[in-house]
C-alpha cells in the first residue's frame, strides 16, 4: 500500500514540510519556500481506480462526474479518512512540482490537528517513515500557525490562535513552546457552505452543488452587516420544476446563517478562555486574539469576536499560508524547534 508513497518521498532532496489539509494540500521546501498550493481533491475513474485528476482541476470537476468517475475529497475533519486516495494524490502533487528526482530520503514535517487522537498521529507518522522519510515528525498546526505568524512561541508569554479550516476549527492557547489548552470541533468552512446549500434550497427552491455553495460564501459571505451590500449571481436546479435557473444572493441575507455557525466557535473560544491559567488570560487580553486558515477571511469575524469577547482580534496576512510557511521555519531552525516536534519517541 505504502509504495506510492515510498516513490513520492523517496524522491524528494531536500527536507520537506507538508500540510495536509482538509481543504488544500500545501507542500513547502527549506530552501525554496512553498512549491504547490492545491485543493486536496482527486478525481479517479471508479472502475479502475486510476486518477483521472487532481488538486485544483479536480475541484472544478465536483457534482460535474460522470457514473465512472468519482471526486473524493480524501481528508475529512482535518485527517486522512482515505489513505490509499491520499497516497495517490501526493504523488501526483509532487510530480506537478517538477522537482528532481534524487535517491536522498528527506526529513518531513507534517502537520495534525492539536486535539488529534494518538492513533491518528501515529499514522501519519508511520506513513512517512514506511515511505523512507530519514526523521518523519509532526508538528501541531496552531503551533505552527503561530511560528508562521511570527509569533515567539517560546516566550512566557500566551497567545491564542483559533485556525478555521475546512474541516475543522482549532482553537489553543498556547505558552513557552507548547500547547496549554486545545479545542478541535468541526464547525468550519465546509459546514457553513452546507448551511448555505440548505438556504439556498429552502429560500429560492434552488439546488446549487458545494462549489457554487463556497464561491458565494466567499465572494459575498459575511458576519456583520457590510457597508455595501454585495451581490453574486448563481445558477443550479429548480427543485420545483428541475430547470436551470439563476438567482441573486446578495452579502445581508447570509449574516444569520453564518452568524449562527461563528457563533458556535466565539462559545468554544469562551470556554477555552474560561479554563486558561489567569496570568495566561492576561497575556491573551494583552497581545489578542490570532486568526488563521482560510476561515480567519469571513468577512466581519475578527470584529464579531472582537465584540463577543471585548478582546482585540488579529488577522496577520496570508491566513491560509500561515500553517506552511511556520513549518519552513522550522526545517530552517531545525534544532531551535525540535522540543515542539512530535515523534514516536516523544508523545507515544
Ligand atoms: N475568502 C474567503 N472567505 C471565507 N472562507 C474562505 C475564504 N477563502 C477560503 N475560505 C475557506 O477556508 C477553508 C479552507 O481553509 P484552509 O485552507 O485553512 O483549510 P485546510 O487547512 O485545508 O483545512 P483543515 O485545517 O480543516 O484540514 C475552506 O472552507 C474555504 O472555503
Ligand atoms: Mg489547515
Amino acid at each position: 500500500m505504502n509504495k506510492y508513497i515510498k516513490n513520492f518521498l523517496g524522491a524528494f532532496s531536500e527536507d520537506l514540510g507538508i500540510d495536509l489539509g482538509t481543504s488544500k494540500t500545501l507542500i513547502c521546501t527549506k530552501k525554496k519556500g512553498v512549491i504547490l498550493s492545491e485543493d486536496s481533491v482527486v478525481v479517479i475513474n471508479s472502475k479502475t481506480k486510476e486518477i483521472f485528476e487532481f488538486g485544483n482541476i479536480a475541484k472544478k470537476m465536483i457534482g460535474k462526474t460522470p457514473s465512472y468517475l468519482e471526486a473524493i475529497r480524501p481528508l475529512k475533519n482535518g485527517v486522512i479518512a482515505d489513505y490509499e486516495v491520499t497516497e495517490k494524490m501526493l504523488r501526483n502533487f509532487y510530480k506537478k512540482t517538477n522537482s528532481k528526482k534524487l535517491i536522498s530520503t528527506p526529513r518531513v514535517i507534517l502537520c495534525v490537528p492539536a486535539g488529534g487522537t494518538q492513533v491518528e498521529k501515529r499514522a501519519v507518522i508511520e506513513v512517512a517513515r514506511e515511505a523512507g522519510a530519514r526523521e518523519a515528525y509532526l508538528i501541531e498546526e496552531p503551533i505552527a500557525a503561530a511560528v508562521g505568524m511570527g509569533l515567539d512561541i517560546f516566550d512566557a508569554n500566551g497567545y491564542m490562535v483559533v485556525d478555521i479550516g475546512g474541516g475543522t476549527s482549532e482553537i489553543t492557547v498556547i505558552s513557552l513552546g507548547g500547547v496549554i489548552k486545545a479545542s478541535s470541533f468541526r464547525v468550519a468552512g465546509d459546514r457553513i457552505d452546507i448551511a448555505i446549500m440548505e438556504y439556498i434550497r429552502q429560500k429560492y427552491n434552488l439546488a446549487i452543488g458545494e462549489v457554487t455553495s463556497e464561491d458565494i460564501k466567499k465572494a459575498v459571505g459575511c458576519v456583520v452587516e457590510q457597508e455595501e451590500e454585495l451581490e453574486i449571481e448563481v445558477s443550479g436546479r429548480s427543485t420545483l420544476n428541475g430547470l436551470p435557473k439563476s438567482i441573486i444572493v446578495v452579502s445581508s441575507e447570509l449574516i444569520s446563517i453564518m452568524g449562527e455557525l461563528t457563533e458556535e466557535i466565539i462559545e468554544e473560544i469562551r470556554a477555552i478562555l474560561e479554563m486558561t491559567p489567569p496570568e495566561l488570560s492576561s497575556d491573551i487580553k494583552r497581545n489578542g486574539i490570532y486568526l488563521s486558515g482560510g476561515g480567519a477571511l469571513i468577512r466581519g469575524l475578527d470584529k464579531k469576536i472582537e465584540n463577543a469577547i471585548g478582546t482585540k482580534v488579529h488577522v496577520p496576512d496570508n491566513s491560509r499560508y500561515h500553517v506552511i510557511s511556520g513549518i519552513q521555519k522550522v526545517l530552517e531552525s531545525f534544532n531551535k524547534y525540535k522540543n515542539v516536534l512530535i515523534t514516536t519517541e516523544t508523545e507515544y
